[in-house]
């Protein structure tokens, strides 16, 4: 005669069995044919797996069509214009990027003399002469976007927002060094509101 417990063990053994079973049929979506990135096919007449976008498509929210901001031009002539309204905001953030991406070459006032160039880059022309002086605020967008001789393009680091920023704080730099008395609040340099001590230059 079985012992009790040996008894138990075979009857459990059906359904030890059945779950190895289950277990085995479920596929569900675990072998499924796929393609690892950048695996041929045999499928496709080009013999690649992954498939270009159809063209003309354009990801939700990256419509550009606004020409004037995007590329800084109308018909391919330069914007007079900066696009939208500039407030302290707008020129902080534009001093902010400025000093981040343009300095290290352009320097902190645009005179040309940055830190890389120091070290022996290509000398940049200063933003303070006649010629740039008088550049529209477009030709200073485009710059940024598609680099310019021996400067590189920033498009990718820096959003077309923020470029618009930068060319206004360029400007602002434009006027800094050539203003006059009749430029400062109640003609007195003396007199003229201080920016606040402990910035960089303050301490
Ligand atoms: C790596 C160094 C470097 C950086 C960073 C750099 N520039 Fe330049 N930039 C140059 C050089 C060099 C030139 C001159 C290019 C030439 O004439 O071949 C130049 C030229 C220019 C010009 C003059 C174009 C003209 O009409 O003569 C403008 C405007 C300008 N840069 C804007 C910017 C702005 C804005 C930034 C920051 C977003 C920036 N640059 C960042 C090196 C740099």
């Amino acid at each position: 005669m079985m012992s009790k417990s040996r008894g138990r063990v075979f009857s459990l053994l059906p359904f030890a069995f059945s779950l190895v079973t289950i277990a085995g049929c479920r596929q569900d979506m675990h072998n499924q044919p796929k393609y690892r990135g950048l695996r041929a096919s045999t499928f496709f007449a080009d013999g690649s797996s992954a498939r270009p976008f159809v063209e003309g498509t354009i990801a939700r929210g990256a419509l550009q069509d606004d020409e004037a901001f995007f590329t800084g031009k109308i018909n391919k002539v330069d914007v007079k214009e900066l696009p939208f309204p500039i407030d302290e905001k707008v020129l902080d953030r534009g001093e902010e990027r400025f000093n981040i991406y343009c300095s290290p070459c352009h320097g902190r006032t645009g005179e040309g003399n940055g830190m890389v160039v120091q070290r022996g880059y290509k000398t940049p022309p200063t933003f303070h002469q006649d010629r740039l002086r008088q550049a529209d605020v477009g030709h200073f967008f485009d710059v940024m976007t598609n680099g310019f001789g021996g400067m590189p393009d920033y498009k990718v680091q820096i959003a077309p927002r923020d470029r618009w920023a930068i060319v206004a704080y360029i400007r602002a730099l434009q006027l800094s060094q050539h203003a006059t008395t009749a430029d400062v609040p109640g003609g007195d340099p003396a007199k003229a509101p201080r920016p606040a001590a402990g910035g960089e230059h303050g301490r």
